[in-house]
C-alpha cells in the first residue's frame, strides 16, 4: 500500500481568517487538495483517532456536508452543535470545554468576533467556516477551481460583482496572494471594508496582482477570466433584502456582463444562489458556470486544510 505523502504543517494553531495562511502555505494547501481530489485513497486513515466539533449559528448545506464527509473520509469523528455561541453560556467556558474532548473546531458564526474568541479561549486549533468577515475555506475551494480550469492562477483576472462581504474579502486577500488580478465592482455604501482594501493591496504588492475596486460592474468585468457574485442579502442580513434589492439592481451577472470578460470566462458563485436577483438562470446553468466544480473542490480543500492543521 503507498502511505500518505509527508504533510506541511501549518505555521499558525488557528485558520480564523485567510491571513493565517502564509502566501507559501496557501499554495501548499492547494497542491495538498489536488492531490487528495486525485488520490483520496492516500488519505483514508490520516485523521484516524481524532475528533472534531462542527458550531453552526447559521444554516449550511455545503459547508456541513463536507466538513463531515472530509472528516470521515479521512478516519476521524465528528460532533454537532447548533445554536448560538456563548449565549448558553459564556464562549470562554464553551471553547474549554470542548478543547477537552476534540482536536478541532470548525466553527460558522454571525460574527468575526465569535471565532476569535473560540480561537483565544480553546487549546484545539479553530477553522473558520463563515462569519461576517471572511470565508476562507470557500475561497480555497474557489481557486483551487479557478487552477483546474485554467492549469495556473498567476496573470488571471477574477471579477467579483455584488456584495463586498465575507466571500468578496476572503477571495481578494487569497487572489493578491497568488497573483491573480482581482477587480470587485459594488454598489455605492456595500463596499468591500477599507482595511481590507489596503490590505490586499500591500500584499499584491508581492506578486504583482492588481486590485481593483469600482462601482461599474462593466469596468470589473473587462477582460476578467472569471466573474463571480453572491446573494445581495446574507445570512443575517434578510431584514435588508428588499432595500438591497433595489441598491443591486445593476449588480445582476447576466449574459450582457460577459460580453466585456475574456474570451472563456467562467461564472463562480458560492452558493446558494438567488436566480433573478445577484444572477440570471441562463447564466448560472450555462456552459460557463463552474459552480458545481466549487461546491466539489469544498471537499478536496477542506480535507487539505485539516490534515494540515490536524495530522
Ligand atoms: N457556500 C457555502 O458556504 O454554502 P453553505 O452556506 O451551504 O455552507
Ligand atoms: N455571503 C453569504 C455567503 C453564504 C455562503 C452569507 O454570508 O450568507
Amino acid at each position: 500500500m503507498t502511505a500518505a505523502p509527508l504533510i506541511l504543517k501549518l505555521t499558525n494553531p488557528d485558520v480564523t481568517k485567510d491571513l493565517d495562511l502564509s502566501p507559501a502555505e496557501l499554495r501548499a494547501v492547494l497542491d495538498l487538495a489536488a492531490d487528495v481530489k486525485r488520490s483520496p485513497g492516500l488519505y483514508r486513515h490520516s485523521l484516524s483517532g481524532k475528533s472534531i466539533a462542527l458550531l453552526f449559528e447559521k444554516p449550511s448545506l455545503r459547508t456541513r456536508m463536507t466538513f463531515e464527509l472530509a472528516i470521515q473520509q479521512l478516519g476521524g469523528f465528528f460532533v454537532g452543535y447548533e445554536g448560538l455561541i456563548g449565549k448558553r453560556e459564556p464562549l470562554k467556558d464553551m471553547a474549554r470545554n470542548l478543547d477537552r474532548w476534540v482536536d478541532g473546531i470548525v466553527a460558522r458564526t454571525f460574527l468575526q468576533k465569535t471565532i476569535d474568541g473560540l480561537a483565544q479561549w480553546s487549546k484545539a486549533p479553530v477553522i473558520n467556516a463563515l462569519s461576517d468577515m471572511f470565508h476562507p475555506c470557500q475561497a480555497l475551494a474557489d481557486m483551487q477551481t479557478l487552477r483546474e480550469h485554467f492549469g495556473a492562477l498567476h496573470g488571471l483576472k477574477l471579477a467579483f460583482v455584488g456584495d463586498g462581504n465575507n466571500v468578496a474579502n476572503s477571495l481578494m486577500l487569497c487572489a493578491a496572494r497568488l497573483g491573480v488580478d482581482f477587480s470587485l465592482a459594488t454598489p455605492p455604501n456595500y463596499e468591500a471594508s477599507a482595511a481590507i482594501i489596503t490590505q490586499a493591496r500591500e500584499l499584491a504588492t508581492a506578486t504583482g496582482a492588481n486590485i481593483t475596486i469600482t462601482t461599474d460592474p462593466a469596468e470589473a468585468a473587462r477582460s476578467a477570466h472569471a466573474i463571480y457574485t453572491d446573494v445581495w442579502a446574507s445570512m443575517g442580513a434578510e431584514n435588508e433584502a428588499a432595500e438591497r434589492r433595489t441598491a443591486f439592481s445593476e449588480y445582476q451577472v447576466d449574459d450582457d456582463l460577459f460580453t466585456h470578460t475574456a474570451p472563456g470566462a467562467i461564472f463562480m458563485h458560492c452558493l446558494p444562489a438567488k436566480r433573478g436577483e445577484e444572477v440570471t438562470d441562463s447564466i448560472i446553468e450555462s456552459a460557463r458556470s463552474v459552480v458545481f466544480d466549487q461546491a466539489e473542490n469544498r471537499l478536496h480543500a477542506q480535507k487539505a486544510l485539516l490534515l494540515m492543521l490536524l495530522s
